[in-house]
């Protein structure tokens, strides 16, 4: 089905327009400090249907309802642990994904069935306008196909929507982007299943012990290619380089050499340093900011992937940049974009 995408713009008639949109079970684009979420009426049956249609989703897998203020979460889950309220407080509106007990009101097609209910409230100025004129709980998965990277502007948005959504809201490039971090608390543990926005460390800070489970717990090394999902993936095959700067920029001019004068096409995707120590190599190099700025290598991380698939290289290669703060949630995603594919140096 075909229908018109619209490009709204981020005032208050946009904002007015979208939200009537929402109401009416459409589904809307918009962007949240993260990427930019697929939204649609989280208590809508048919809206969340489509939702799941939009992005080639398979039904497993379960959405993230979006509020404007913590004290909605009553609507949509079915009882409020103290560790929700202390984060909460101390950490929304934020790109924190909370993992509760189900409401009733909450189809089960948002829970992929289950009885856990992912949340958060968001603090794009434009994502809070949005849903609070919209009146209702908003369940919004990254607005890619499923399997694409995620969306860091618009221009993404309509890359892989365009005809299959209402609309899109543009309120430019996300300020993260890479996204949220989930924390299950059903468990006696919280434990972190995606790292993203908020740091490990700063939820060891307010609630003590964290385990790490699902995807977090895969250390990269320990996962064999091929069992990781494919995700965030570029056409081009991908290699992630884990280890000291030094050593990581040898082998990356060691490969890239080795690929390039077998007549292949490199991409590297790396930090300013290392795209200057590399710059004499014929390779397409996509600088991602100062390795000390590892927030701005996040913001850039995801248009940086796209720009560089374009170009469609035999081969990207990527570096690692630890996994302090918001760097464990770059290693996560090059990991997953890379298949897994991962060289560990020393
Ligand atoms: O930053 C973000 O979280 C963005 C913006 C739009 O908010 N959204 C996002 O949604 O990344 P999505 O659907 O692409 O990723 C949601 C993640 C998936 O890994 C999903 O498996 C997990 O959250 N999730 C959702 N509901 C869950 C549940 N009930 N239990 C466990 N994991 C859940
Ligand atoms: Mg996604």
């Amino acid at each position: 089905m075909h229908i018109t995408t619209k490009i709204i713009a981020p005032d208050a008639s946009g904002i007015a327009e979208a939200a009537a949109l929402l109401r009416a079970g459409r589904l809307v684009a918009f962007p949240t400090e993260t990427v930019y979420g697929l939204g649609g009426d989280a208590l809508s049956h048919a809206a969340v249907a489509k939702i799941f249609v939009a992005k080639g989703r398979p039904a497993s897998d379960p959405l993230i309802i979006h509020l404007a203020d913590a004290s909605e979460l009553p609507r949509v889950v079915a009882s409020v642990p103290p560790a929700a309220l202390r984060l909460g407080a101390a950490l929304w509106p934020g790109p924190l994904t909370l993992i509760l007990p189900r409401g009733p009101a909450v189809p089960l097609a948002v829970t992929a069935g289950g009885e856990r209910v992912a949340v958060r409230v968001p603090s794009h100025p434009v994502a809070q306008a949005l849903i609070a004129a919209a009146g209702t709980p908003v369940a919004a998965p990254s607005a890619n196909r499923f399997g694409h990277t995620s969306p860091t502007d618009a221009s993404h948005v309509l890359a892989d929507l365009d005809g299959l959504i209402d609309a899109v809201v543009d309120g430019g490039p996300t300020p993260i982007g890479v996204e949220s971090t989930v924390l299950d608390l059903t468990g006696p543990i919280p434990t972190l299943l995606r790292p993203g926005g908020i740091s490990l460390e700063a939820l060891r800070e307010l609630l003590g012990e964290v385990a790490l489970g699902g995807r977090a717990a895969e250390g990269a090394g320990l996962v064999s290619p091929g069992l990781l999902t494919r995700h965030y993936a570029p056409r081009s095959a991908m290699v992630l380089v884990i280890g000291p700067a030094h050593a990581a920029r040898v082998w990356l001019r060691e490969r890239a050499a080795r690929e390039l004068a077998a007549g292949q096409r490199v991409g590297l995707l790396v930090p300013d340093e290392d795209a200057a120590s590399l710059a004499d190599l014929d390779a397409d190099i996509e600088a991602l900011g100062p390795t000390d700025e590892p927030g701005t290598i996040a913001r850039r991380l995801y248009a940086a992937l796209r720009a560089l698939d374009a170009r469609q290289p035999t081969l990207i290669l990527a570096r690692d940049l630890g996994e302090t703060g918001i760097a464990r949630a770059i290693r996560d995603r090059l990991t997953r974009a890379a298949s897994g594919h991962v060289v560990y140096v020393e």
